[in-house]
């Protein structure tokens, strides 16, 4: 965990493990198990639920119109239960991504994602077919 910063504010669940300089900003809430890879950056007030990996060099969001300062009407990302986020996503302010579901690496995420979904690309969009990834995990969510 070199360099890695969890700043004031943050609620971090037990079992949390973090590669090298990851960023939590202020008052993000972690869950339990949760694993964030290396150099990724949660915005302010980003949710992450229990058991979600998220890979190296995700960005989460919190302000859309880009405001110097931060106020208390911005929120980042809620993001699910046991999600997958690969490498390089950005995840914009204040969307839901439901449990289960995979981000592709270097997806913008610019709408809420359903459950147990995997979206892909730019703007991030469900991938045809993505029925044939149903992990033990999506099955233990959604039955
Ligand atoms: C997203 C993912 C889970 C989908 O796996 P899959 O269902 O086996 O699907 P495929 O990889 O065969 O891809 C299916 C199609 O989606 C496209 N695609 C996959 N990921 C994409 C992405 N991130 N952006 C744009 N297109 C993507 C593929 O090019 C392919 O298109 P094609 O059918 O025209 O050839 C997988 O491709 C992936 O990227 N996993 C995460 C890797 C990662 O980030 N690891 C980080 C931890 S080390």
């Amino acid at each position: 965990m070199d360099e890695t910063k969890i700043h004031q504010g943050c609620i971090i669940g037990e079992d949390f493990k973090a590669g090298h300089n990851v960023i939590i900003d202020e008052g993000c809430v972690i869950g339990k198990d949760v694993k964030i890879d290396s150099n990724s950056c949660l915005a302010r007030r980003t949710i992450v639920g229990d058991g979600t990996f998220i890979g190296p060099g995700v960005i989460t969001l919190n302000s859309k119109t880009m405001e110097r300062e931060f106020d208390e009407s911005m929120r980042g990302p809620k993001i699910g239960r046991k999600c997958r986020i690969g490498a390089g996503a950005i995840i914009f302010p204040d969307i839901r991504i439901g449990d289960g579901a995979w981000v592709g690496p270097g997806s913008v995420v610019t709408h809420d994602v359903k459950p147990g979904s995997i979206v892909v690309g730019n703007p991030a969009e469900p991938l045809p077919g993505s029925e044939k990834k149903k992990t033990e995990d999506w099955k233990e969510l959604h039955g």
